[in-house]
């Protein structure tokens, strides 16, 4: 296997697979919550970056729902990690935030949509993924729209496939 490059070693604890244990709970003012499994992919190539790619799924029927991919980088010699990233909706965005130990705090920095993007169109998104105690993964997503002011919409918990 690759050797990983020291630029990204802060974020090691992220690497591998990770699925969801418990259904994700999603939610917003303007929706009935709902719930939702997801899977996670982080790897490398020995590159100063990260590759990742989220799946969801209906918790109920396994369909494919929202999908994300991209990298994540980080400013040498600083806590500072930013996310590129592209979402199945036709939202582009970059995330930046800061590492804190094992948590990464992440706010939009930029968003793009396609030009037939649904309504309403997301303004601003917060992220946290934190490693817990036991060794699972938390992923909390808050965020806003043109109509409704910032507001959680995912949580999810993930254990370590590999
Ligand atoms: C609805 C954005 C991730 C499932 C929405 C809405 C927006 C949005 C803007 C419309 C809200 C409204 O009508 O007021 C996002 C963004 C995500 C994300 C920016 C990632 C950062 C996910 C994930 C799932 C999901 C991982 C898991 C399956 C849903 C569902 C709805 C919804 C079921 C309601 C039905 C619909 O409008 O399609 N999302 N979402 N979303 N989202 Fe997400």
């Amino acid at each position: 296997s690759v050797e990983l490059n020291p630029a990204i070693q802060p974020l090691k604890w992220l690497l591998g697979s990770w699925e969801s244990e418990e259904p994700g709970e999603g939610s917003f003012p303007s929706m009935k919550p709902f719930s939702y499994t997801e899977k996670l992919y982080f790897s490398h190539v020995g590159q100063p970056v990260i590759n990742f790619m989220f799946n969801a799924f209906h918790a109920d029927t396994n369909k494919p729902m929202h999908r994300e991919c991209g990298f994540i980088r980080m400013q040498p010699e600083t806590n500072r990690v930013a996310f590129i990233i592209a979402q199945n909706s036709g939202l582009v965005e970059i995330e930046e935030g800061e590492l804190t130990g094992t948590q990464l705090n992440l706010q939009s920095q930029k968003l793009e949509r396609i030009s037939f993007a649904k309504e309403p169109h997301v303004q601003e998104i917060c992220r946290v993924f934190q490693l817990l105690p036991d060794g699972n993964l938390e992923q909390t997503v808050s965020m806003a729209t043109d109509k409704q002011p910032l507001s959680q919409h995912l949580h999810i918990t993930y254990r370590r496939l590999s």
